[in-house]
């Protein structure tokens, strides 16, 4: 099979086209490269990928490449390319959302409709659930984003129902609860403190630190990315969590420790748009596509500091 593959440079999805090379696949990578975070941390994602057998790199921009070509050169899609992160999505910078998050997805599926054989997954967000009280939180549960991010993101599984609805586009939807490992992005927390902790920087907390999440290994993130292509059910959704909360203070204490030395702490009010918990309520993942998160924090968090400490070592 060969699959297009939207957001390749990304964190998730380089992890995700690695995965599809190594069980004989083939992808066609497609990112544009966005200044989101530097291209070269972005070209240092592709190393694994660039020259290998079976890929190709399309740079190109989802909302102005010819899409019916790029959709005739495959026989499925995983499109990941997006804006993502929750504080940067209010006030001017709510643009890039609306580009890359809703005018991208609506540009695919519009393309789609010629291409009814084609399956599509689309990778959205824990943060469409935003503020619920449900935990953990089934994929039923209430939509409430309560960020600008999150409210792009559901309008994004919108679009994909409606043209499966209206035009027999056939998508399956992945929510994904904070992912971590190696390739972390840099706006991301983790990879945040590890930085600060290997350069002997204060670390910043937003709130008293008691926030809990679901973090989720990003090897668990592609199991279930490539057990949902063939096992998901056309237009359901699926929670990939890990499965148990960490508070973040405790995510820190692990960081010192791995890191060998600790930071100074400081302290900044809430941002706006973050929620205080998150946790996957996984059984429809692991009922019907044998979804089995493995890794640890300590697994993810030991590659993310090696990851780190060699971009450092890059610079
Ligand atoms: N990382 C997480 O914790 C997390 C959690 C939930 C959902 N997600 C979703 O998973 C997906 C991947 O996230 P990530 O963390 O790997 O992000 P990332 O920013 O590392 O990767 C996204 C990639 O998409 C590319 N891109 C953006 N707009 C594009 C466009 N219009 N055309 C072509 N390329 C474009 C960017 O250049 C980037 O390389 C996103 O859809 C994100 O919303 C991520």
């Amino acid at each position: 099979m060969r699959y297009l593959l939207t957001g390749a440079a990304g964190f998730i999805g380089s992890h995700l086209g690695e995965a599809l090379l190594d069980r004989g696949d083939q992808v066609l990578g497609l990112d544009c490269f966005t200044d989101f975070y530097p291209r070269r941390i972005k070209e240092k994602n592709l190393a694994g990928l660039k020259g290998k057998t079976g890929f190709e790199l399309l740079e190109a921009n989802l909302n102005q490449v010819n899409l019916r070509e790029v959709l005739g050169r495959v026989d499925g899609v995983f499109h990941l390319s997006a804006q993502a992160g929750v504080r940067t999505s209010w006030g001017t910078d709510f643009d890039h959302y609306l580009e890359h998050n809703i005018r991208a997805t609506q540009r695919l599926l519009e393309a789609m409709r010629e291409f009814s054989k084609l399956r599509m997954v689309f990778a959205s967000t824990s943060s469409v659930y935003g503020d619920t009280d449900q935990y953990p939180t089934p994929e039923e549960s209430l939509k409430r984003p309560f960020s600008p991010y999150g409210a792009t993101k559901l309008a994004g599984e919108g679009l994909c129902y409606l043209y499966y609805k209206n035009y027999g586009v056939h998508f399956v939807t992945l929510r994904f609860f904070t992912v971590f490992g190696a390739r972390q992005r840099p706006d991301m927390a983790f990879h945040k403190f590890i930085r600060a902790c290997l350069l002997s920087e204060p670390i910043t907390i937003y709130g008293d630190g008691s926030q809990l999440r679901d973090y989720t290994y990003v090897q668990d993130i592609v199991a279930g990315a490539l057990a949902v292509f063939d096992r998901g059910r056309t237009g359901e959704a699926y929670n990939l969590g890990g499965g148990h909360q960490t508070k973040l203070m405790d995510a820190i204490q692990t960081i010192f420790q791995l890191c060998g030395k600790s930071a100074e702490l400081k302290y900044e009010p809430r941002v706006k748009g973050d929620v205080q918990e998150t946790l996957a309520d996984t059984s429809k993942a692991r009922q019907e596509l044998g979804y089995a998160p493995k890794g640890s924090v300590e697994l993810g968090l030991k590659e993310e500091i090696a990851w780190v400490q060699s971009l450092l070592r890059d610079n």
